[in-house]
C-alpha cells in the first residue's frame, strides 16, 4: 500500500500542494517520498528515502516549478526502502515519469523482455517496468497521443495498479489509470486532483469522483475524461460531494482503524497471492531441506506460527516447533545450531524479542528465514530469505489484517512444501489451491454478514466477568488469537485452552451463564468438540459458536453463533474463522467506550525486551 497524489492546477505551483497532500497520505506508507512536476516541456523530479518531513528537510520538496505534478509516498513491497527504489520512476530518456500504487505481477517477465530490448533499469521495483514499457510502446507507435500509448501499455500489465504518468513532450496532461488499487479524483475550483484516498485533497475540495477498475483518466486544462481501457468507451461520471471530516476520511469513513483494517482483509488477502513465486519456492526449498524448524514470533504473529505448525505437519508432513520469541533463547539458545532453521514471523520486523531470538540463532549459524509486513526492517536485513506479507501499514495496535496475510502466506508455503515432498495428491492440492483463492471473497461475505450479529452478541455478553475460548486442532490457534484480540482491546479477562485440555483444570471455573466461545471447524475434530460443548453446557455455560453455515448440529447446541460459509478446508480455517472473533472483540471494546486503536499499556511495535 502506497499513497499517490497529483494535480493539474490553474495558476499555482503544484509541488507545495503535492507535498502537503502526501503528508495526509503518509498513513499509507512512509518509506520514501518523491514528486515530479512538469514545466516548459521539462520534467523536474525530487525524491528521497525516509519520512516526508526528513526528506523535505534535506532536499526541499516545494521548489519544483510548474502547475502540473505527481507525487508518491511509499510502503516498500518490491525493493528495499532506498533512494533508488523511491517513486517517481522514469524511462531511459527521462521524458516519461510514473507513480504507482499496487503490484505488477508479471514485472519480472516484462523486465527481462525490456532489458533484451536495451532498456536500463535503475531500481529493484516492479513499477519501473511501466515507464520503460510506455517508452517502448511510444517507439513503436510514435503518432499516437500519449493517453493512447499508456492505454496500449496497460493492456500488458498483470496485477494491481493505480498509476499516474506525465510525459515531457505532451506537457499539458496527466494520464492516470486504475486496476484493483484505489484512485479517486477531486474536482476543485483551482484545479483537479487525483489521489489514492479522499483525505489527500479534502482541505482543497469535497467534490470527489471514484475511478473504477479498468478505467483510464486524462486530466487536462479542460477537465477530466474517463475511458474504459479495453473497450475505449468514454465514461460519463459526475463528482459527488463528500461530507467527511479529515479524521473520518483518513479512516475511509470508518470510526476506527481497527474496523477499517478488518474490512480491508479481502483486499489484503488478494495481495498475498501476488507474491513472487520465486521467493515462495526459495523459502519452501530451505524448509524442505531443514533438519529442525523453529517458528519464532510474539503475540498475534506467534498465533500465525501456531496455525502454521498444523499446516506444515498435516499438509507437508513436516514437523515444526512454534516458540514464543521471548522464550526462545532460554529454551533453545544452547541447542540451536548450523542444522537449525528459524522461520521468524513479525508484522513490524522490529519486535525486540523476535530480533534477539533470531540474532542468537544467527550467531550459532542457523539459517534465518522470515515473514514480515515491513520490508527494510531489521528482520529483513538479518534474514537469508524473507517474504513481505503485503498487508500495507496497519495502524490499529491490534493486529487483524496482518494476521490473515501471514496465514495466507504460510498456507501457500505449506502447499508448496506438500507438493515438493509429494505427500499429498495433486487433486487435493488443486482443491486447496482453489479454496485458498476463494478466501478473499469468503472473508468479504463474513465481514459483511456477521458485523451486526457480532455487535448484538457483544452487547449481550458485555457484562461477563470472564470468557472462555476453546478450539481443537488448528482452531486452537484461532481461539488463542480471538482471546488475545478480546483481552487487548476490551480488557475482559478471558482464558483460552485447546478444547481437550479444558477438563484437565480450567473447567473448574465454569459456572452458570459463563460464556464459552467454541471455534468449531468441520473436520475430524468435530465429534470431540461436540462432546466438549456438552461438558460445558452440563455445567451451565452459555455457548457462543463460530461455525460453518450448514453446521446445524453445532448451531442447535449453541446459545449464539457467528457463521462462516460452508466447505472451508480445515487447514485454511483460521483465516475465515478469526474474522467473527475480530468483529466481536471490536464491538466489545465499543461496549465499554474503549478506543480499540490505542489500547492502554500497549505499543504497535514492542522494541524493548
Ligand atoms: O510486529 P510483530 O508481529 O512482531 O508484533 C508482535 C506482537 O507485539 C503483536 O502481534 C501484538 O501482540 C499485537 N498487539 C496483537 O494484536
Amino acid at each position: 500500500m502506497c499513497g499517490i497524489f497529483g494535480c493539474f492546477l490553474k495558476n499555482e505551483n503544484a509541488a507545495p500542494l503535492i507535498h502537503s497532500a502526501l503528508k495526509r497520505l503518509e498513513y499509507r506508507g512512509y518509506d520514501s517520498v518523491g514528486i515530479a512536476t512538469i514545466s516548459n516541456g521539462t520534467i523536474f523530479l525530487k525524491k528521497g528515502q525516509g519520512k516526508i518531513d526528513e526528506v523535505h528537510k534535506n532536499i526541499n520538496l516545494n521548489d519544483l516549478p510548474g502547475n502540473i505534478g505527481i507525487g508518491h509516498t511509499r510502503w516498500a513491497t518490491h525493493g528495499a526502502p532506498l533512494q533508488v527504489n523511491s517513486h517517481p520512476h522514469s524511462d531511459c530518456t527521462g521524458k516519461i515519469t510514473v507513480v504507482h500504487n499496487g503490484i505488477i505481477e508479471n514485472f519480472n517477465d516484462l523486465k527481462i523482455e525490456l532489458q533484451n530490448l536495451g532498456h536500463t533499469f535503475t531500481s529493484k521495483t516492479d513499477t519501473e517496468v511501466i515507464p520503460h514499457l510506455i517508452e517502448e510502446t511510444l517507439k513503436n507507435k510514435p503518432d499516437l497521443p500519449f493517453e493512447e500509448v499508456v492505454q496500449e501499455t496497460l493492456k500488458r500489465l498483470e496485477g494491481s495498479y493505480a498509476i499516474a504518468t506525465i510525459f515531457s513532450q505532451e506537457p499539458n496532461k496527466i494520464v492516470c489509470a486504475r486496476n484493483e488499487s484505489p484512485l479517486v479524483l477531486g474536482i476543485g475550483d483551482n484545479g483537479i486532483y487525483f489521489a489514492s484516498d479522499i483525505p489527500a485533497f479534502l482541505p482543497l475540495t469535497t467534490r470527489a469522483l471514484h475511478i473504477d477498475n479498468g478505467e483510464l483518466v486524462i486530466l487536462t486544462a479542460d477537465g477530466y475524461k474517463i475511458k474504459n481501457i479495453q473497450t475505449n468507451q468514454t465514461i460519463e461520471r459526475l463528482p459527488e460531494t463528500v461530507d467527511w471530516t479529515s479524521d473520518m476520511a483518513v479512516k475511509d469513513g470508518y470510526p476506527h482503524f481497527m474496523i477499517k483494517e478488518i474490512h480491508e482483509q479481502p483486499e489484503t488477502l488478494r495481495n498475498t497471492f501476488r507474491l513472487q513465486e520465486h521467493y515462495l519456492d526459495l523459502m519452501s526449498t530451505f524448509l524442505d531441506r531443514a533438519t529442525e524448524i523453529f517458528l519464532v514470533a510474539c503475540g498475534t504473529s506467534y498465533h500465525a506460527c501456531l496455525a502454521a505448525s498444523y499446516m506444515f505437519s498435516k499438509l507437508a508432513f513436516l514437523p515444526t516447533y512454534p516458540v514464543y520469541a521471548s522464550e526462545f533463547i532460554e529454551q533453545y539458545g544452547k541447542s540451536v545450531n548450523i542444522d537449525s532453521t528459524i522461520l521468524a514471523v513479525s508484522q513490524s520486523g522490529e519486535t525486540a524479542d523476535t530480533i534477539a531470538a533470531v540474532a542468537t540463532a544467527q550467531q550459532r549459524a542457523a539459517t534465518i528465514l522470515s515473514l514480515t509486513n515491513t520490508i527494510g526492517s531489521t528482520l529483513t536485513r538479518i534474514s537469508r530469505v524473507y517474504i513481505g506479507t503485503q498487508a500495507g501499514p496497519e495502524i490499529s495496535v491490534a493486529a487483524t489484517k496482518t494476521f490473515t496475510s501471514q496465514l495466507s502466506v504460510l498456507a501457500q508455503l505449506a502447499l508448496r512444501l506438500a507438493k515438493k515432498r509429494g505427500k499429498v495428491s495433486q487433486s487435493e492440492i488443486d482443491i486447496l489451491d482453489a479454496q485458498l483463492e476463494k478466501l478473499p471473497d469468503i472473508v468479504d461475505t463474513i465481514v459483511k454478514t456477521q458485523q451486526e450479529k457480532a455487535k448484538q452478541i457483544a452487547h449481550k455478553y458485555a457484562n461477563s466477568k470472564l470468557l472462555f475460548f476453546l478450539g481443537k486442532g488448528i482452531s486452537t490457534a484461532t481461539a488463542f488469537e480471538g482471546r488475545l484480540k478480546l483481552l487487548e482491546v476490551a480488557y475482559i479477562p478471558s482464558v483460552v485452552f485447546p478444547a481437550g485440555e479444558s477438563k484437565h483444570g480450567p473447567i473448574s471455573l465454569i459456572e452458570q451463564d459463563l460464556p464459552v466461545i467454541f471455534v468449531c471447524q468441520k473436520d475430524d475434530t468435530h465429534k470431540t468438540v461436540i462432546s466438549n460443548i456438552m461438558e460445558m453446557k452440563a455445567r451451565g455455560a452459555k455457548i457462543i459458536a463460530i461455525t460453518e453455515e450448514d453446521d446445524h448440529e453445532i448451531k442447535n447446541l449453541a446459545d449464539d453463533y457467528l457463521e462462516v460459509p460452508k466447505n472451508i478446508p480445515s487447514i485454511l480455517s483460521p483465516i475465515p474463522f478469526v474474522i467473527p472473533l475480530q468483529l466481536l472483540a471490536y464491538h466489545m471494546a465499543l461496549e465499554f467506550n474503549h478506543n480499540p486503536d490505542t489500547p492502554r499499556n500497549l505499543a504497535k511495535s514492542v522494541t524493548v525486551r
